[in-house]
């Protein structure tokens, strides 16, 4: 989790940072990344695979979480591959100095142009349904080198998390079904056009319980069994991600370490019982990785209290800077940056500006009389937020900057209103209307 400090009176203090004077600085809303708390989660990653698993390991980012140029850049100098879904998150891994072969494409609906871009810079591409074979058979020039590829299929493994962030069910739009590995395995027995490198299953998000990781494990093992007796030398088993974390005190999700130890003890024991050389064991953490590495810094504005029911209190941002607790009733912490201990007056609603009555950022919340003005924090936002971002009301993104030994660095710019009208056309005839 994230370290914070308080100064001499009290005031929060991130990554050496006073927030009400990056609010300051800055402008609010804006996310405020912490370079330590990513680094470390990081590095408990590394460490957990190195020493909890006999065999080779990498560990992939999965840059849906967050995903920016600085992102890519961080995770690399540690050590991670990353995982991208689009033109988009690829290029902003490119452009951030990850080498194309530590980069994975993901996604069930890939352009020829995603394929393309992918191929062109030697990412591995997880082929996700029959339609990428076939796209790729015909982009791939003949006697040119073959793409690297590896399949993904559902694993048939229920979890209990929110209906919207499960993919490990049989009824998911993800991967290919289990029935129909073996056949796709046996057409690309021999193709021309890609070299099968690995497996891949995903099982969900913000999964607290460790069995169906278990469980995953062995079905994967089961998998990794049959792709080489037909005849491929698949090296990588790639478990996806899913670790979830903490954003309220009970939530209760094992350590970045436990969870390793348990995935990468199920791998060798699966494998070993069905005497398989240990594959090079990939996991693929988005949340885990940077959600408690993140806030976001907004600043009060008005109250309305309707007697006897409830009193909202209205921040400068909202559901366009976090769609979570609109789209999965997200469950959020948030306190005042410079008062963190003060005991609370009165519970609240935190809402923020949108025009929607369910912009609602916290339900419930505990806080001393809040003026406007004053700077409020909502913890764990690192993970979904700025990436799920959007302009609803014409509002412009945040800003985001990352934090570490009292120094703060822009690492993405705030939006200006004009920005939104950047891709806006106005029609000649509308213009001679005047
Ligand atoms: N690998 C694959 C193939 C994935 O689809 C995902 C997440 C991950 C890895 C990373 O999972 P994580 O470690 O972050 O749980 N927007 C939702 C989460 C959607 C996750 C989609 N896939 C949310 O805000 O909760």
């Amino acid at each position: 989790p994230i370290t914070t400090e308080l100064d001499a009176q009290s005031r929060l203090i991130v990554g050496g940072c006073q927030l009400s004077k990056l609010a300051e600085c800055y402008g609010t809303p804006l996310y405020v990344l912490d370079e330590a708390t990513l680094r470390a989660a990081c590095q408990s990653y590394r460490g957990a695979l190195q020493r909890h698993y006999p065999g080779p390991s990498l560990p992939i980012y999965a840059s849906k979480a967050n995903s920016s140029l600085m992102m890519s850049s961080l995770v690399a100098s540690e050590g991670f591959g990353l995982d991208v879904v689009s033109a988009g998150e690829l290029l902003t891994a490119l452009k951030g100095g990850v080498p194309g072969d530590c980069i994975v494409l993901h996604g069930n609906n890939k352009s020829d142009q995603e394929l393309l871009l992918a191929y062109r810079n030697g990412v591995t591409i997880v082929a996700d349904n029959q339609h990428d074979l076939d796209r790729l058979s015909q982009l791939v020039p003949v006697g040119a080198d073959p793409a690297n590829l590896m399949l993904r299929f559902t694993p048939g493994i229920e979890c209990h998390t929110h209906e919207y962030i499960r993919t490990g069910h049989l009824d998911s739009k993800f991967g290919f079904d289990p029935d129909q590995l073996e056949s796709v395995l046996n057409q690309l027995l021999g193709c021309r056009w890609a070299r099968l490198t690995g497996l891949h299953a995903h099982i969900g998000s913000q999964i607290f319980e460790l069995e169906p990781h278990q469980d995953l494990a062995d079905v994967m093992a089961g998998a990794l069994q049959l792709a080489r007796r037909l005849g491929h030398p698949v090296m990588d088993l790639n478990v996806g991600g899913g670790l979830g974390v903490r954003y309220v005190s009970s939530d209760d999700p094992p350590s970045i370490d436990n969870w390793v130890k348990v995935v990468a003890e199920a791998v060798n024991q699966a494998c070993r019982s069905r005497n398989l050389d240990l594959p090079r064991l990939m996991c693929e953490p988005g949340r885990s990785l940077v959600a408690a590495a993140g806030v976001t810094l907004y600043r009060v504005g008005s109250r309305k209290t309707i007697p006897g029911l409830r009193t909202y209190l209205s921040v400068d941002g909202g559901m366009s800077d976090n769609p979570r607790p609109i789209t999965y009733q997200s469950l959020y912490t948030a306190c005042l940056a410079d008062r963190p201990l003060d005991s609370p007056d009165e519970t609240i609603t935190l809402v923020g500006k949108h025009c929607e009555s369910g912009d609602v950022l916290l339900k419930d919340l505990a806080l001393p009389y809040a003026s406007s003005g004053e700077v409020l924090v909502v913890f764990a936002t690192g993970a979904y937020n700025v990436s799920m971002s959007s302009n609803y009301n014409r509002i412009p993104r945040p800003a985001a900057v990352l934090v570490h030994s009292g120094h703060s660095e822009l690492v993405q710019r705030r939006e200006q209103p004009e920005d939104l009208l950047r891709y806006d056309v106005m029609p000649e005839r509308f213009v001679a209307l005047g």
